[in-house]
């Protein structure tokens, strides 16, 4: 939540950071502010609104002709006080030496306000991060500012990602992480920070990702890293290969429109990194100690949202190839309830696109305290989860700047069901050939999307007829369940349509009450083994008037008369299902949103990294 970018060097700080706050507004768009330095001064310009409008207002205002050459920016999405100017950060102290935004939560924000205003302190805002900003004022007394630095945030509890100007202290920047990410670089003549790597990608690849409890002092000349303790660290910098085009829309209206387009090429590069063409082959991707996969009795699979769903579908594959295993599938914010077992019998899949949601990094801290196991599945190379796990592989979807995830779904189930043959593979409980058909089947599915997005016009031509359904019933069976959640969540996320997700058996126990002629019912039904249950459930929901989209396999003419409307995937492995009819509801859910005007890549209330729990 909250997307930050600081520059420190010899050019105009304004273009960089309002560039980097553009690219990182998909962390949140509430509100928006920067604070550029000058030779003796600090100006501070916030609005509510988004990034462009903040964009219009710096570049109407005359700062005489100078230029800043350091500075900061923040796109907010608010936790603590409501959305308007005076709670957009920057926040600035009373004494005006300390100009800090931050992103996360500050726990004890309350017992720091009360202490301060006890003292005179007079606070401008209702945020939690203005308590940091008054409270780093009244510790620095001048000179070098790592001491108040390092009791600043031995003083605080909760999640912070910190970028601090200092009136005192020109051609400095600092900054200092605890729960939240913040990435670092320099690139010769300057130094820059950001809470998204994709927002460094113009200016270097060769980027610190700071860790918990680390503090940073940002010079044009180089960046210097400390502990919550003031000891200095060296870091190692890592190469982020990422490519800055990627994270552009190209001619694309929207980034999800670009992203669902990327699937084909994406899955491509994931699917053959890992196999051959009858084989799993993760030798070299994977390293697990000898004999772990015969000790394993339970897996884990841990991540929220549409993750979670990647989890469900993977969850699926392995107890359907493996009846010796417990296998089970989390949300991350719930795992942390559960008696989840102890010691190395126990393997715990954490996936998560960013790398960097708190639920799920709080999961792989406590499946660490117990001795589990743990692998990640992420797309960000360096982010938190990805440094923190046992093991980890990366779903190589490149950047994913539209809020509701999309080619990084596809990406996570294709790995995921790569790992699992693999991990069966080591256990000796996986045929050749349901090896061999599994991994055909995958080879072949970025052919069968593209057949797919031809269809789109189709696809758009449904969405506008079924725009104004007052709401949508996603039914499935077995492994289509995890779809229909993931089709579900998508139109709830940028269409604000209340859609929901059942196993097709369920209907009949309650929600089939609320079906009528608004209310449309979108059934997924290939032809498998399960093909006549599920076309017996969607006949219930025709008999209560409600309007029917199967999602079928080409070819099975018979279904044409069952519902209103048909939409034809490629026949592919059953299992594999997922990854071919994801791809027309992410169409469907995008074409509706648009036809009902909404903000498609940012949509209300969301944001795309949640690093608060
Ligand atoms: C849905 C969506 C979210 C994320 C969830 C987990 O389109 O984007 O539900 O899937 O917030 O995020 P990651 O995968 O970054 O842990």
């Amino acid at each position: 939540m909250c997307g930050i970018m600081g520059y420190v060097g010899k050019n105009d700080a304004t273009q960089v950071i309002l560039n980097g706050l553009a690219k990182q507004e998909y962390r949140g768009y509430d509100s928006a502010g920067l604070a550029l330095r000058f030779d003796d001064s600090i100006k501070n310009i916030k609005i509510v609104g988004r990034v462009s409008e903040l964009k219009k207002l710096v570049e109407a205002s005359d700062f005489g002709g100078a230029v800043p050459a350091s500075g900061m920016g923040h796109t907010r999405w608010a936790t603590h006080g409501g959305v308007n100017v005076t709670n957009a950060h920057p926040h600035e102290s009373a004494d005006g030496n300390i100009v800090l935004l931050h992103n996360g939560i500050i726990e004890n924000a309350r017992e720091i306000r009360v202490k301060l205003e006890a003292e005179g302190v007079v606070f401008a805002s209702d945020t939690d991060t203005e308590s940091a900003c008054q409270l780093l004022a009244k510790l620095y007394h001048g000179g070098d500012a790592l001491p108040a630095m390092t009791k600043l945030c031995d003083s605080l509890t909760g999640a912070f990602a910190f970028v601090i100007l200092i009136r005192d202290r020109p051609g400095e920047i600092w900054c200092a992480r605890k729960g939240s990410p913040l990435v670092v670089a320099h690139d010769g003549g300057a130094s820059y920070c950001a809470s998204d790597p994709t927002a460094l990608l113009d200016y270097t690849h060769d980027l610190f990702f700071m860790e918990e409890g680390e503090i940073a002092r940002l010079t044009e000349d180089g960046c210097g890293f400390f502990g919550f303790d003031g000891s200095p660290r060296e870091k190692q910098s890592i190469f982020l290969q990422w490519d800055s085009v990627m994270a552009d829309k190209g001619h694309y209206e929207h980034f999800m429109r670009k992203e669902i387009d990327e699937q084909p090429d994406v899955l491509r590069l994931t699917i053959e990194a890992h196999t051959d063409i009858t084989s799993v082959d993760m030798e070299k991707t994977l390293k697990l100690p000898p004999g772990l996969m015969s000790r394993i009795s339970r897996v884990q699979f841990v991540a929220c949202g549409t993750s979670y769903y990647a989890a469900l579908t993977a969850c699926n594959l392995m107890e359907s190839l493996d009846d010796t295993l417990n296998v089970r599938a989390d949300v991350a914010s719930e795992y942390r309830y559960r008696n989840i077992g102890r010691g190395d019998d126990t393997l715990a899949i954490f996936i998560s696109q960013s790398g960097e949601t708190a639920d799920t990094l709080s999961a792989a801290r406590i499946a660490k305290s117990k001795g589990v196991h743990r692998i990640a599945i992420t797309n960000v190379r360096g982010s938190t989860l990805d440094r923190e796990v046992d093991h980890s592989l990366l779903s190589l979807a490149g950047p994913e700047i539209g809020v509701a995830a999309t080619k990084t779904f596809t990406a996570q189930v294709a790995l995921l069901s790569i790992l699992v043959l693999q991990l069966l593979k080591l256990r000796g409980a996986l045929s050749t050939t349901d090896e061999a058909r599994l991994i055909g089947g995958l080879r072949s599915i970025p052919t069968k999307q593209q057949a797919i997005l031809a269809r789109d016009l189709d696809i758009k031509a449904l969405a506008e007829k079924y725009a104004d359904s007052k709401g949508f019933f996603f039914i499935g069976r077995r492994e289509n369940v995890p779809l229909t959640l993931e089709g579900a969540l998508k139109l709830k996320e940028i269409a604000y349509l209340p859609s929901e997700a059942y196993a097709a058996g369920e209907m009949k126990h309650g929600p089939i009450a609320m079906l009528d002629e608004k209310l449309t019912v979108v059934a997924i039904v290939p032809q498998n083994d399960l093909r006549e249950k599920m076309l017996s459930n969607v006949a219930e929901c025709r008999a209560r008037n409600a309007p029917i989209i199967l999602l079928a396999t080409d070819g099975d003419d018979g279904v044409k008369a069952i519902g209103n409307d048909v939409i034809f995937v490629p026949a592919t492995e059953k299992e594999l299902f997922p990854l071919l009819g994801v791809v027309p509801l992410q169409l469907f859910a995008y074409h509706v949103a648009k036809t009902l005007g909404r903000d498609i890549d940012m949509p209300r209330n969301l944001a795309k990294s949640v690093t608060v729990e």
